[in-house]
């Protein structure tokens, strides 16, 4: 069995099927047609799968004439029908991996995935779990649900675990360019998940097991977590004593050995930093153990925007306003510069802080013309507001909250009353920088 799959790959007639198709799963599609592959994409999510199947892409960074290209040609073929999982030889698993409510793992739609997997499991297939998780997870989640289809792992099929590491809006890293580290549940799966993504990315880093592999991917994601806490609070203490943190940052920087920078903002965004370290927080207290600097990192990182609010009312009060009906505009609810991705994004939560405190808020951002409604926020609809000289003449305070490179700061501070940087965005300004504070 192994054997034919080998083969199958070895001779690029494999068909590499991808479950899940968004920010994560649709560039690895693009990796392995790249590769010379013919791939299938599954989707619970119809909307998206009809999108695909009409020539339209839905992320930013992968263009529509690709998708319409990839699946004219038969390429790519877009499906929400599950029962066809069982046409792919490969199964890359790339489905959300979020929190619950108290903060655990929510494991939910990797198991749903996992027992649609099951369902159709033929001999021969090889299965890969790509969502970030705790270390255990494929062999105590996944491998039990897979064993429900009779078929036994290591002979009939095959089992490994591979993170993702994609890093949206970063035109030097495209999903083949990044090392891609696998873990197989014994020696043959290991070989087999190996052999097919050499052929789509750069590198292959093999490890000795798919925990060493799961945790592999956690460390990553708490190694920036408490990196950017630790120059969160230097930023409030530098602050304090009236030094400006980035000028810092950038001096330590040329030290050609022993740091690397790391940068403060208004708080954790995106899917993977501000949610992965709590799963190995969950595993920790499962152990009887305690993991502090994810905690403590947790604390610095989660109360950020209460500081940048801080000192916004400071910067207004100055100006002898309160934040009560200021006109505040807050530039980028995208998480992270240049993406179009609003999740788990601290503008939702400095937005929320605003609104408490009763101020009149609008939003500009090039890349989200729509706020949507997000399932932990209390905030209104509303619309991305054009950025010209009125608009900014008419507030009293604008707030750089992402760094988007399409943004024109000259133009920004030149325009506005009061500006509150949050990521340092402002740095190359010449004229109007009495009207700057970073927060
Ligand atoms: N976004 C990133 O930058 C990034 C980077 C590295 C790792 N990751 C990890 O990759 C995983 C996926 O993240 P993402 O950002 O691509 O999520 P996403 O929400 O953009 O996409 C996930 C897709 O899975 C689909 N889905 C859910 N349940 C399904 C099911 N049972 N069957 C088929 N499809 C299903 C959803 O409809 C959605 O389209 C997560 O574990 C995340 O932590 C994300």
């Amino acid at each position: 069995m192994a054997h034919d799959l080998e083969k199958a790959i070895r001779e690029k007639k494999a068909v590499v099927g991808v479950i899940g198709l968004g920010y994560v799963g649709l560039p690895l599609i693009r990796a392995f047609v790249a590769a010379g592959y013919r791939t299938m994409g599954f989707d619970v999510d119809s909307t998206k799968v009809e999108k695909l199947l009409d020539g339209q892409s839905y992320i930013g960074h992968i263009s529509s004439e690709w998708i319409s290209e990839c699946v004219k040609s038969g390429k790519f073929i877009p499906t929400a029908d599950m029962q066809r999982m069982t046409e792919a030889d490969c199964l890359l698993i790339c489905v959300p991996t979020p929190l619950s409510d108290s903060r655990d793992p929510d494991l939910y739609y990797v198991e749903q995935t996992a027992k649609q997997a099951a369902a159709t499991l033929r001999p021969g297939q090889l299965v890969v779990l790509e969502s970030t998780t705790y270390p255990g997870t494929t062999r105590d989640v996944v491998l039990p649900l897979l064993n429900e289809s009779g078929l036994k792992v290591g002979t009939d099929f095959y089992l490994a675990y591979s993170p993702e590491r994609e890093d949206p809006g970063n035109p030097n890293f495209t999903a083949s360019g990044i090392p891609k580290v696998v873990g197989g549940i014994d020696d043959v799966s290991s070989k087999l998940a190996q052999m097919l993504y050499a052929d789509a990315v750069v590198n292959i880093v093999p490890v000795s097991s798919c925990e060493v592999a799961e945790a592999c991917k956690i460390l990553e994601n708490t190694y920036r977590s408490v990196n950017i806490a630790m120059v969160n609070e230097l930023k409030m203490l530098f602050d304090r004593i009236g030094i400006d943190v980035w000028e810092v940052i950038d001096a330590a920087k040329t030290k050609p050995f022993g740091f690397q920078a790391f940068y403060p903002g208004p708080g954790l965004g995106g899917h993977c930093i501000p949610i992965d370290p709590f799963y190995l927080s969950w595993v920790a207290r499962k152990h009887g153990m305690a993991t502090r600097f994810i905690e403590v990192a947790g604390e610095i990182n989660t109360s950020m925007p209460q500081y940048v609010v801080q000192r916004l009312g400071e910067a207004l009060n100055e100006q002898g306003k309160p934040i009560n009906a200021s006109k505040i505009l807050v530039l980028g609810i995208a998480y992270k510069k240049d993406v179009d991705d609003p999740r788990e994004s601290p503008s939702f939560v400095l937005m929320e802080l605003l609104q408490k405190a009763k101020a009149n808020l609008s939003y500009n951002d090039p890349h989200v013309p729509n706020m949507p409604k997000m399932r932990h926020h209390d905030l209104p609809a509303m619309e991305s507001v054009p950025l010209t000289e009125a608009t900014l003449k008419a507030q009293d305070c604008v707030l750089i909250a992402t760094d988007h490179s399409a943004y024109d700061y000259d133009f920004i501070v030149n325009h506005s009353r009061l500006v509150i940087d949050t990521r340092n965005a402002t740095k190359n300004v010449k004229s109007g920088r009495e009207r700057i504070r970073k927060a």
